[in-house]
């Protein structure tokens, strides 16, 4: 038996913090915002392996310290383990100078703003050494080199250069997110791929984030109790997501900042219970939460990469987050016929200058006229078919508008669902199997998930370099083109990502094969066909939403109608 020289030790200990380009980045970043950032730049070259630079504006490193801060466990954040529940910062092991040191070759520079010039470090898995003065503004840089250079097994495991580049942006995002005062930019190859200037509030930096129009749809939500609080925003169900991309979660304790990102199981569900029934399963909404914590109440030190944490009562959490995205919603989709009645019609009263912009009323964003429709659509009335696609129809009180192709696709879902419980669904062998050309990715994804496919009715393999054999098809789909489902079903899948369970693949491939399956938008319906449609509605387990989570019905009560006439 040997004890490992250091530098392996270093190497082996740095895998747990620094699996790939994004890791570093998220480690500077973190230290830049620690040390009271209000400017962070990222620059990368080759996707981060040629070069990783992250410089700041903070408050800098004297020194020695600057030195020191390369030693393993080396941090100014934490002195006692007494202050690890309360630790405010985002920083806190001392790991991750050493780890990237460890793993690439780095040069810091840094000044404080009282001193009169800067000092440079030079560090690598041999140790760390001074390099001398060096000419800075205020704050402090880092450059990291030749990353994984002496670690080719983690090398060989990386992407390309768009795929690392692009786990450099969710991180910058995800941080960026919870720290709206500091400006953020991101460079690759010398090309501007983000840039987020500082901005009041997080509601400012979702506009960035998330685009201005998807950013105007969140709502606020709000909640506390027993020393936990919460904040946050969420976005309306019609729009969901094949993966949990988009559902963000922060960690505060005792409520000092907005708090570090995590992916937590408790809080995902949270997030999902509270969207139950407005979401199909296996679809993810949109939604930024941001959790304060009674010191004592949650580890932050379970993960050295600081993504996990564990909460002491994750009852308390759960109790906290369900109920209020549950009110939350409802009130945003439900609109209060009195607020319709008083501000919908000055707006027909009044006759529109011409040029004058048509200002919508205030509370026509927050309260739309026409809701989801949840049930009862055997009894309606079919009237007629609009725009080509949209079903008219009349019901007891309500008018109700159904989207043909979505009401269709649902239908349809639960109906191949159901027969693949039942024993797998119905399905054509091809006579001659179908070749299809897909990216390499793409056709990895299908034969990683083979069998949840071939549950499907879509059997097959790879067959040499980005080509899929299909063998069957199901059923429904005779006839159709196949090569843009399998395509499609691909990209579903690729969104998803390789871990996901296979339930969820079945019901991914499903979905997508009953949206192929049944009638478009554009297509003439007539009546007995409606009606026909109106009634298979009923059967199925959730018949507000398609299987892409998109409403299948809107209705307007009949006294928001009367009181669009002002009767
Ligand atoms: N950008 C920075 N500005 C100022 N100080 C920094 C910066 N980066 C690192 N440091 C100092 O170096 C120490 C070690 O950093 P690190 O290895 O990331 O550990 P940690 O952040 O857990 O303390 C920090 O505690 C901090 O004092
Ligand atoms: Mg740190």
């Amino acid at each position: 038996m040997a004890i490992l020289p250091p530098a392996v030790q270093g190497q082996i200990a740095a895998g747990e913090v620094i699996e790939r380009p994004a890791s570093v980045v998220k480690e500077l970043v973190e230290n830049a915002l620690d040390a009271g950032a209000r400017r962070v730049e990222v620059r990368l070259a080759a996707g981060g392996l040629d070069l990783i630079a992250v410089r700041d504006d903070g408050e800098g490193m004297v020194a020695e310290d600057a030195q020191v801060a390369f030693a393993r466990h080396a941090t100014s954040k934490l002195a006692r383990a007494e202050d690890l529940p309360t630790v405010a910062t985002l920083g806190f092991r001392g790991e991750a100078l050493p780890s990237i040191a460890a793993v690439a070759r780095v040069r810091l520079v840094t000044r404080r703003a009282a001193d009169a010039g800067g000092v440079a470090v030079e560090a690598d898995a041999r140790g760390a050494r001074p390099a001398g003065a060096a000419g800075a503004p205020p704050g402090t840089s880092v450059e990291v080199r030749e990353l994984f250079a002496e670690t080719p097994a983690r090398r060989k495991f990386l992407r390309s250069a768009a795929t690392e580049v692009g786990h450099v942006v969710d991180v910058l995002t995800r941080l960026a997110v919870a720290s709206p005062a500091v400006g953020f930019r991101l460079e690759h190859d010398g090309r501007e791929v983000l840039a987020f200037p500082p901005v009041a509030d997080a509601r400012q930096r979702l506009v960035q984030v998330l685009g201005r129009a998807r950013a105007a749809d969140l709502v606020p939500v709000e909640a506390a109790a027993g020393g936990y609080t919460l904040t946050g925003f969420l976005a309306p169900p019609r729009e969901t997501l094949a993966s949990a991309r988009l559902v963000w979660t922060y960690v505060a304790v005792g409520g000092a900042g907005s708090g570090r990102w995590v992916r937590d199981r408790l809080l995902l569900r949270a997030v999902l219970d509270g969207y139950a029934s407005l979401v199909m399963r296996g679809r993810y909404p949109i939604a930024v939460l941001f959790l304060g914590i009674p010191p004592g109440e949650v580890d932050v030190n379970v993960h050295p990469a600081k993504l996990e944490v564990r909460f002491r009562s994750p009852a308390a959490v759960h109790q906290l987050i369900v109920p209020a995205l549950r009110a939350r919603l409802a009130a945003a989709l439900a609109p209060p016929p009195a607020v319709l009645a008083r501000e919908v019609a000055p707006a027909y009263a009044a006759p529109r200058v011409d040029g004058a912009p048509h200002t919508a009323p205030a509370a026509a964003a927050q309260a739309p006229l026409w809701t989801p429709a949840p049930r009862g659509f055997a009894s309606l009335r079919f009237i007629g078919q609009i725009f080509d696609g949209y079903l008219l129809c009349e019901g007891e009180g309500r008018v109700v508008l159904i989207d043909q192709h979505a009401a269709h696709e649902r239908v349809v879902f639960e109906r191949l669902r159901a027969e693949c419980r039942a024993g797998g669904i119905a399905r054509d062998r091809l006579l001659v199997p179908e070749t299809i050309a897909l990216p390499a990715a793409e056709s990895a994804v299908l034969a990683e998930h083979a069998a949840a496919l071939a549950a499907a009715g879509l059997e097959g393999e790879p067959f040499g370099e980005g080509t899929f054999l299909l063998r069957t098809v199901p059923g429904l789909l005779r006839g159709r083109d196949v090569g843009a489902l399998v395509r499609a079903v691909a990209g579903e899948l690729v969104e998803e990502g390789a871990s996901a369970a296979a339930e969820r693949a079945t019901d991914a491939a499903l979905a997508t094969i009953a949206c192929h399956g049944v009638v478009r938008v554009g297509q003439r319906l007539g009546a007995a066909e409606a009606q026909a449609l109106l009634a298979s509605m009923d059967g199925v387990e959730v018949s507000a939403h398609c299987p892409h989570g998109r409403p299948v019905a809107a209705e307007l009560a009949r006294t928001q109608l009367e009181a669009l006439f002002r009767r």
